[in-house]
């Protein structure tokens, strides 16, 4: 719009902006957490990253990991002053080619004061070159960086950034990577994404990793020792690469018997999810004793304790599943963890129908079941279980029969619309629970506020199970059925999209 006219008043206070210093007033510090009430002092304001480029070099003897990462990113408020996420020891920091002051605070705030301040929605390049041991470093009193007999692995939640590389961590602050690691020769360095390259020089050899697709911190992964690279190319064009330490001993087996599926198995879950939202997919199993496993983009963590019982399928679906409800589409807030756990465990649900090993509704009726009202399983809710409780088996279980509950309550053909529709709706980005529910009320024009408080956020045992399945067996569309049937029912609806 033209102003054709300025009133004097207005021109006054033009003139005295001008004549006031710029770091006056509005400047001032980014603050120390994102603002997560789980975790408050995780991640940081002020500023909104859009990609990390890592250059490092790791010795496993020492454990000395040293380098440069350059961060690029955005202020997003007239800045002062903003934190990174990070416990190593810094030796220069420069903003805009410029050095900045630093220092520490707090449990794990690298503070950063450039040399002017920032205007707000200035494009900000920083640099950090640091050094230092990660096994020596902790942050209240714990540490996720894991050393192995060759090397060392970062891969937790929703720690596990802070040991090598400075941070705005938090899921809410999704960038793209460049990891590049020089180890010694014969020695590799796993990452997230596509191995863009190799080289090798005075005894040391360099991995070029890039993920060209947004990610949060804490499912970008790093993983050093001497492992076994498989690659192929699923049925449906996906390329997969896997690595197996080459010490996994009895546990080898099982390990490759579970993970070279995943090709397989990607495919498998692109009938439920839709097309697999990443130009590679894979799982990399380390000779470490710790006894998770974690979905850290197209290159899951797999503990080899996790195959001390023999092959699990199931367990790869479930990070797999985690590539489209988590990865592609994470949480806004911790809290929101069943939009993760919920419904991985429900694709672990559907595998065991596809093997014929209980269908979806007997595993239901199951876990129900199998925990009494007076059960302390029941008064964790799933849709806001605590930080304490966020990785609990209700979180899971009591997770996956609200998945249930929800198709029961909207009918096969909503459900499955839903299911595909979600990582499409959200691609890339971030999502609540509330989020969901909105979604799926949207999709099935039925609402669903009972249900959710019922299943997700009461803390007690819901009163009955499958409220609905009197109705349900009586109607032929609420049988379960075969991914292939559902696939039939999805693509006739992408080509109604295409169509549009
Ligand atoms: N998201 C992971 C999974 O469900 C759980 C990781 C839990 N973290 C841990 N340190 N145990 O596969
Ligand atoms: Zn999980």
């Amino acid at each position: 719009m033209h102003r054709r006219f300025i009133a004097p008043g207005a021109l006054a206070a033009a003139s005295l902006l001008l004549a006031v210093p710029a770091s006056a007033a509005s400047y001032s510090p980014g603050a120390p957490g994102i603002g997560d009430p789980y975790y408050p002092a995780y991640g940081n304001g002020g500023y909104d990253v859009s990609h990390y480029d890592l250059r490092l070099k790791y010795q496993p003897q020492t454990d000395e990991l040293a380098g440069t990462a350059t961060i690029l990113a955005r202020t997003t408020q007239d800045l002062s002053r903003f934190d990174l996420d990070f416990l190593l020891d810094v030796s220069e920091v420069r903003v805009n080619g410029a050095k900045a002051a630093f220092a520490t605070s707090g449990q794990h705030e690298l503070e950063i004061t450039p040399s002017a301040p920032l205007p707000k929605g200035t494009p900000i390049t920083v640099v950090v070159r640091y050094s230092g041991v990660p096994s020596t470093k902790s942050a209240y009193g714990f540490s996720t960086w894991h050393r192995t007999p060759d090397g060392a692995v970062a891969a937790d939640e929703p720690e596990a950034a802070w040991w090598w590389y400075p941070s705005n961590d938090h899921p809410l602050d999704k960038a793209t990577y460049d990891v590049s690691v020089a180890v010694p020769d014969g020695t590799q360095a796993i990452s997230n994404g596509t191995l863009q390259s190799t080289s090798s020089q005075l005894g040391w050899t360099r991995y070029n990793w890039r993920q060209e697709k947004p990610q949060a911190t804490y499912l970008t992964t790093l993983a050093v020792g001497r492992f076994d690279i498989t690659t192929s190319t699923s049925e449906g064009g996906v390329p997969v690469v896997n690595a197996y330490s080459k010490d996994l001993g009895d546990q080898d087996g099982a390990a490759r018997a579970s993970v070279e599926r995943t090709g397989e198995l990607v495919d498998w879950l692109s009938g439920y999810f839709g097309p697999y939202p990443f130009s590679s997919a894979g799982g990399y199993v380390p000779d470490t004793t710790t006894g998770y496993a974690l979905e850290t983009q197209t290159r899951v963590y797999y503990s080899p304790r996790q195959f001390a019982g023999g092959s699990n399928a199931s367990l790869v679906v479930h990070e797999l599943a985690h590539q489209w409800y988590g990865d592609s589409v994470s949480l806004k807030g911790w809290k929101d963890i069943w939009i993760n756990e919920g419904f991985a465990r429900y694709a672990q649900w559907l595998w065991s129908e596809h093997e014929g090993e209980g269908t979806t509704r007997e595993l239901a009726d199951y876990v129900y079941a199998s925990h009494p009202a007076d059960d302390p399983f029941w008064t964790v809710a799933p849709g806001d279980p605590g930080a304490d409780h966020q990785f609990d088996s209700a979180v899971y279980d009591r997770g996956a029969l609200a998945v249930q509950a929800v198709r029961e309550a909207v009918g096969d053909d909503a459900f499955f619309a839903i299911l595909k529709g979600w990582p499409r709706e959200h691609a890339y980005g971030n999502a609540s629970v509330a989020d969901f529910r909105a979604y799926a009320e949207r999709i099935s024009g039925k609402p669903l506020d009972t249900l959710f408080d019922t299943w997700l956020f009461q803390p007690q045992k819901p009163a009955a199970r499958g409220a609905s399945l009197a109705e349900a067996a009586a109607d032929p569309v609420a049988q379960p059925r075969s991914w292939r049937q559902i696939e039939a029912t999805n693509s006739a609806h992408e080509h109604e999209e295409r169509a549009k």
